[in-house]
């Protein structure tokens, strides 16, 4: 229940000086608008904001977009009208928020933005941003990748000059695949191999197991001697490209390189069973430090502009040992 009205957080370089929005009463009441449930890694991170509500003793009122920007507006809408405390959600693409953002903005709710980044003509719209750097997942996809085909001196499977690679994108317009792109094409031109490699294909696989193998069915249906290495934007897209792979005759991880982001335990089993080679991980582990910044900013207490939680990048080299103390 809102019960004071003070006004305004303002950005000054990373950390927003934050004067108080709102008393709450007894419980602080935050909506949160997720995505859906595609992935592995989106399922996680839904239980743990819910886990993490508890924990906080926050009242929390969720809400399932099924995937669509639309309902996502209508949801924070909705939240404006009921009056909450916080405004939370993970934007499913970058841009389209002004609008809705700004009214959550005149009805003086703040809103913390979860997981993915958004593109906003004011920056003053969202308060603070709790998530992963994307744009680092995709760097360290393409260095992992170039340090391990140079170390193991891995050849072109149909004899030609270049390590071919393809690549299964995200959601079109997400941050997550928008950023992973962009951090692996840096990568790319950044490296002193970069002539060795070729970006055969690059195509939206839309975060989920099903679109991953159908995409990957393509790929190989036009190039299934070519791909030295698939890099999949993440883990579920991964595991769905790689019964695409054992369908078309060839071993995953050993003829086709195979690297995806997220670090789910599917993609720890895939390891394990020699069908994966790598995963960058993006951790979904971001509620406890969610709630923790909705409440002081309700405190009018000082909180950073963006925060980026650790991650880490793991291979057939370290998965089994880490396998069993894995969150999600
Ligand atoms: O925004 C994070 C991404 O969204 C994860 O990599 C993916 O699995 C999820 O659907």
């Amino acid at each position: 229940m809102r019960v004071s009205k003070s006004l305004f957080a303002i950005a000054l370089g990373a950390a927003i000086a934050a004067t108080s929005y709102a008393q709450a009463e007894d419980k602080i009441v935050v909506g949160f608008s997720q995505i859906g449930a595609e992935s592995e890694w989106r399922t996680a991170n839904t239980n743990d904001v819910k886990a993490a509500a508890e924990r906080a003793g926050v009242e929390l009122k969720f809400s399932d977009a099924q995937q669509k920007q639309e309902n996502q507006i209508r949801a924070i809408r909705s939240f404006i009208s009921q009056k909450v405390d916080v405004i939370g959600f993970v934007p499913i693409v970058e841009t389209g928020w002004d609008n809705v953002l700004r009214q959550a903005k005149q009805a003086n709710i703040p809103v913390v933005v979860m997981d993915r980044d958004l593109k906003v003509s004011d920056e003053s719209l969202y308060v603070a941003k709790i998530g992963t750097d994307q744009v680092e997942e995709g760097r360290k996809a393409f260095r992992w990748i170039d340090d391990y085909i140079t170390k193991n001196n891995i050849k072109p499977r149909n004899g030609g000059d270049t390590i071919n690679i393809v690549i299964l994108e995200g959601t079109v317009g997400a941050s997550a695949a928008v950023g992973r792109s962009k951090g692996f094409n840096e990568a790319l031109a950044a490296s002193p191999n970069k002539d060795k490699y070729k970006i055969l294909a690059s195509q939206t696989g839309d975060f989920t197991r099903q679109k991953g193998q159908e995409v990957m069915e393509s790929f190989l249906k036009n190039y299934r001697d070519d791909i030295d290495v698939l890099f999949s934007q993440n883990d579920d897209m991964a595991l769905g490209a790689i019964q695409a792979i054992e369908a078309a005759g060839l071993k995953p991880s050993k003829d086709i390189v195979i690297v995806g982001a997220d670090a789910v335990k599917g993609m720890f089993q895939a390891m394990i069973d020699g069908k994966a080679n790598a995963t960058i991980e993006c951790n979904p582990l971001q509620g406890d430090l969610f709630f923790e910044t909705c409440k002081k900013i309700l405190a009018g207490e000082s909180v950073p502009k963006s925060v980026y939680v650790e991650e880490g990048v793991f291979d057939t080299t370290n998965a089994a040992e880490a396998f069993p103390t894995r969150k999600y």
